[in-house]
C-alpha cells in the first residue's frame, strides 16, 4: 500500500521541544501536526531494543556507562529527561501507529553489535507495524545493519544514511534494494542529488533548523528534512503533498516512485 512522504520529520522524536528519542517527544511532534517522526533505537544490556542515540548514557539520562552493557533493570530506571524514562522500541512503535505516524527508525547499534540489532530491530519492525496502515522507514549509517534488514524484514522499506554519500551511493542503495538515500544537509552535492532524482530516488537531509537553508534544499530538489526546530516548520504551514501528486513508498516492492509534481 503506498503512502506519502511527508516533507518534515521530527528529528530524534520531538526535536529541540521536548527530551529527545522519549514518548513526550513523539508526542510532541503529533501534536504540532508532524506526520512523521525519526528516531534511534539500540539494544539495552539485555538484548531489548531501546530509543537512544548515544552509546553511553551521560548525555541524556542520569545514568553513566555504555547502554550494552546495562541490564533493563537499571535502564529502565532512569531519567531521560523531564522525569521520563527511556522508551522501549514497542512502545514508540504503538504511539506512531496510534497517531498514525510515519516512523524513521534508525537502527542505531552500539560498535560490535551491528548484526544483533539489525536483526532484533528489523523483525520487531515487521511484527509491530504488521498491518498498519502507515507504514515505517528503516534507516542506518551501518550497511551491515541493513543488509540485515533486506533479508530477514524485505517487506519494511529501506533509506541508506550516509554523512556524505560515497561515490558509490547508488550501488549501495541497489544492493540493500533501498528506496531513498539520507545524508548531512551540509554534505550533499549537486551531482549526488542530480543523480538521484534522476533515478527517482527521494533524497532526505538531516538536520535542517533554518528556514533559508530548507527553501534552498527545497528548492534544489530534496524531497524531506529532518529537524529539531518543530516549532518553526508546523505541517498547518508547509502540508504534505497529496498522495496521488507526491512520492509515494510501494510497500510490496523494492522500488520507488516520485511524479514530476512532488518535485518543486
Ligand atoms: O537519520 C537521520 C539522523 O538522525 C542521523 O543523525 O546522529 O541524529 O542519528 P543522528
Ligand atoms: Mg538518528
Amino acid at each position: 500500500m503506498p503512502f506519502p512522504l511527508p516533507r518534515w520529520i521530527a528529528h530524534r522524536g520531538g526535536g529541540s521541544l521536548a527530551p529527545e528519542n522519549t514518548l513526550a517527544g513523539i508526542r510532541v511532534a503529533a501534536r504540532l501536526g508532524f506526520k512523521a517522526v525519526e528516531f534511534d533505537v539500540m539494544l539495552s544490556g539485555d538484548g531489548t531494543p531501546v530509543l537512544i542515540h548515544d552509546e553511553t548514557l551521560e548525555r541524556t539520562t542520569n545514568g553513566a556507562g555504555r547502554v550494552c552493557d546495562t541490564p533493563d533493570s537499571v535502564l529502565f530506571s532512569l531519567d531521560a529527561g523531564h522525569g521520563g524514562r527511556i522508551p522501549r522500541f514497542a512502545e514508540a512503535a504503538a504511539l506512531c501507529r496510534e497517531h498514525g505516524l510515519l516512523a524513521n527508525v534508525e537502527i542505531k547499534p552500539a560498535a560490535g553489535h551491528e548484526l544483533a540489532t539489525a536483526a532484533v530491530v528489523s523483525r520487531l519492525t515487521a511484527d509491530l507495524w504488521r498491518g498498519a496502515v502507515v507504514q515505517p522507514l528503516l534507516s542506518s549509517f551501518s550497511l551491515e545493519a541493513l543488509e540485515v534488514a533486506r533479508d530477514l524484514a524485505p517487506e519494511i522499506c529501506r533509506g541508506v544514511l550516509f554523512e556524505a554519500p560515497p561515490p558509490d551511493w547508488r550501488a549501495e542503495v541497489h544492493r540493500l534494494r533501498a528506496i531513498s538515500l539520507h545524508c548531512d544537509a551540509n554534505l550533499l552535492r549537486d551531482e549526488v542529488l542530480a543523480e538521484a532524482r534522476a533515478h527517482d530516488i527521494p533524497v532526505l537531509c538531516y538536520t535542517v533548523n533554518a528556514p533559508e537553508q530548507a527553501e534552498m534544499l527545497f528548492a534544489r530538489g530534496v524531497s524531506a528534512l529532518f529537524t529539531d526546530r518543530l516549532d518553526l516548520f508546523l505541517q498547518i504551514h508547509c502540508p504534505p503533498r497529496p498522495a496521488k501528486a507526491g512520492f509515494s513508498f510501494r510497500i510490496t516492492g523494492f522500488e520507488s516512485s516520485a511524479s514530476e509534481a512532488f518535485r518543486p
